[in-house]
């Protein structure tokens, strides 16, 4: 079934599954079977002529985009505590710091690295700048992020400290400050498709820290390559690449060198 649904899928409308581990696929496709209640696997193809916009439930089911605020505690104490200090250390002639957030889903990860920059900033009396390049595969993610507000649930790991300082209550959600906006440019970017495409963004000079966490697990090894090999051109040789704690493996498989053990990040 998967093969047929997966060739159907890319002749008409150009969805690669093969991209996918077959167990997410599997998965993936099971919940929207059982959610439909569909009898038999065969019938979900036929829906699909006839209901073009599961196409897009289907593809909002492969690109699970559930995020946090500093997701990894350890990860981003790391990085406050050692790798910030040391990337402005090394930044001369007032050359700016360079973030690529690879896999941004709504900008929890984007606007969590913007507060930990602009707060080292401010403490330390640096004059150099900073920008975040944040990107997704998701219109919805993208547009979601744009937007900056985010539920009470959803900002439940930002101290009273950050909310107060870098958000704005609007009724019961809360949005993003503009000035801390300002350092993000978030797009549509697919990590795959073009294996040789870089970010525009790219064009300005490589990335100090790349993340890219919670999406390998997603994929074959031959696509989380193509994945890693891309992020590798636009990292700088003195960068940092950040992955999930279920990605570590997979990166030291690779050769890369965690800077701490668990840390979840890593150099060429
Ligand atoms: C589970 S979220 C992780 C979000 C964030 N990085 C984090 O760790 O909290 C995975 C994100 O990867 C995005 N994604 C999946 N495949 C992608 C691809 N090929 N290119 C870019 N983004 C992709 C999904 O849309 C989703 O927003």
């Amino acid at each position: 079934m998967v093969k047929k649904l997966s060739f159907f899928l890319n002749q008409n409308y150009g969805i690669d599954l093969t991209r996918y581990e077959e167990s997410f696929i599997d998965k993936t496709i099971s919940k929207r079977i059982s959610s439909l209640n569909l009898l038999f696997d065969s019938d979900y193809i036929e829906h699909i002529k006839n209901n073009e916009n599961e196409i897009e439930e289907l593809t909002n089911s492969l690109h699970v985009n559930f995020s946090e605020f500093f997701r990894n505690q350890l990860t981003f104490s790391i990085l406050e505590s050692i790798i910030i200090p040391k990337l402005f250390e090394t930044k001369k002639d007032n050359k700016e710091l360079r973030v690529w957030s690879a896999a941004c889903a709504s900008g929890q990860e984007a606007y969590s690295m913007a507060i930990s920059i602009h707060e080292f900033i401010q403490n330390n009396s640096i004059k150099q700048r900073f920008r975040i390049f944040a990107s997704d595969i998701s219109d919805n993610a993208i547009a979601q992020a744009k937007n900056g507000i985010f539920t009470e649930k959803e900002i439940e790991r930002v101290t009273l400290k950050r909310l107060s300082l870098y958000f704005t209550k609007e009724g019961q959600k809360f949005s993003i400050n503009p000035s801390l906006k300002e350092n993000i440019d978030f797009s549509k970017f697919d990590l795959i498709s073009d294996p040789n495409f870089c970010p525009p963004a790219s064009i300005y000079g490589n990335f100090d820290l790349i993340f890219c966490c919670n999406i390998l697990f997603y994929y074959t090894t031959e696509s989380k390559k193509i994945i890693i090999d891309k992020l590798t051109r636009c990292l700088d040789k003195t960068g940092y690449i950040i992955v999930g704690d279920t990605e570590r493996d997979f990166l030291k498989g690779l050769g890369f060198k965690e800077i701490i053990e668990h840390s979840c990040i890593f150099t060429k």
